[in-house]
């Protein structure tokens, strides 16, 4: 069955094929209206949300289906201790496809070893957000007409910012894309991305701490918040937090057709002045997202039992009683997850659900 956890879940050609059909239904919605009446989805969030959740209901009323789900983990049975596993094989007789949000890091994935629908991963902990980089996409498909050959420059929270990480996994699958990473220390893009992902698929990156010494080679810049949930040194989220701002200052260094992007919400990260520049693309990014979630559903569903689309054929676990995943925030430490490992092809031991690195 096919699942959404990862963006490298999707081929080039799948991701190609969900960005149609979210073209198409740009431009043909009455096509689609009622094209999922009978159908439900869940939405299942454990951690707050705003956008990711709501679009996830607005793109399934658009297509005429039904939504049912909860906000609140507290007002769940999670609250009486039930598992993610449990949770999902229950959702599994009410509904036809689970969007599920969730603080601990592999939740997602540990819950489709059970489950019977698919499932959307709509966010875990800081690990990864495959439906705001189906999002991201689009959007910079429909600003600049192409996603092959970007320049992108991401800004701010590389390191707790799971919409980077990806981001940065899909563009793996285009041709000569190249990455800017604008950070402070404290906020540095993860080891495992620029190895597993920038290095071994021959992304080339470079790290700067000014965001002036580069505005002008890029295509598109892609700003973030800095994460203040999941810092736990109070006094390291003070001295980062108003790290790289955006105003029009910097805006008039910058190429006449770039693109900016944010995932939102936004804190102070952008100067409300941006928002009228034409190249502040971060609330049309919003509406791709409903559409472009809207032609995942239709797809996941499509392609449920056809085993042309199956999950990637990964490699086989490692499992050793001895070893442990030093996450705290994973999965395998908060439920009875299985301590399961896979070895990268630099040899490098990543815990099976959160990548974390483990010798
Ligand atoms: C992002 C997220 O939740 O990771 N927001 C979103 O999904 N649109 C970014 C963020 O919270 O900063």
């Amino acid at each position: 069955m096919k699942h959404l956890i990862d963006p490298t879940d999707l081929t080039k050609q799948e991701i190609g094929e969900i960005i149609s059909l979210a073209q198409d239904i740009i431009a043909h919605r009455e096509r689609y209206q009622g094209s999922m009446s009978h159908k439900k989805l869940a939405t299942l969030f454990y951690e707050p949300s705003t956008r990711t959740r709501l679009s996830f209901t607005s793109a399934m009323m658009e297509l005429g289906g039904k939504v049912l789900g909860f906000s609140d983990a507290r007002s769940s049975s999670v609250s009486k201790g039930e598992s993610v596993q449990d949770t999902v094989r229950v959702l599994g007789c009410f509904a036809d496809v689970i969007a599920m949000r969730h603080h601990i890091e592999g939740a997602q994935l540990y819950a489709t070893e059970v489950s019977t629908v698919p499932i959307i991963n709509a966010g875990d902990g800081s690990h990864s957000h495959p439906t705001q980089t189906l999002t991201d996409l689009l959007t910079i498909q429909r600003e600049l007409g192409h996603i092959d050959g970007i320049t992108i420059g991401f800004c701010g929270d590389l390191r707790f910012g799971r919409t980077v990480h990806s981001l940065i996994k899909a563009l793996s699958r285009y041709k000569d894309i190249k990455v800017i990473l604008i950070a402070p220390d404290e906020l540095k893009l993860p080891d495992y991305i620029k190895q597993d992902v920038c290095e071994r698929t021959g992304i080339p990156y470079r790290e700067v701490t000014t965001m002036e010494e580069v505005m002008g080679e890029l295509d598109v810049l892609y700003m973030t918040r800095v994460q203040k949930e999941r810092f736990l040194d109070e006094d390291e989220f003070d001295r980062v937090k108003d790290s790289f701002v955006l105003d029009a200052a910097r805006m008039s260094l910058a190429k006449k057709n770039m693109a900016v992007l944010h995932p939102l919400p936004r804190v102070n990260e952008i100067l409300t002045e941006v928002d009228a520049d034409p190249r502040a693309a971060y609330f049309r990014q919003v509406e791709n997202g409903k559409f472009v979630r809207e032609a995942l559903i239709v797809k996941l569903l499509e392609w449920k039992d056809d085993p042309e689309h199956g999950m990637p054929a990964d490699e086989t676990p490692v499992e050793d009683p001895e070893l442990r995943c030093p996450n705290k925030k994973c999965i395998c430490n908060n439920e009875h997850a299985p301590h399961r490992f896979r070895r990268t092809e630099n040899g490098v031991l990543r815990c099976w659900y959160c990548d974390s690195k483990v010798k």
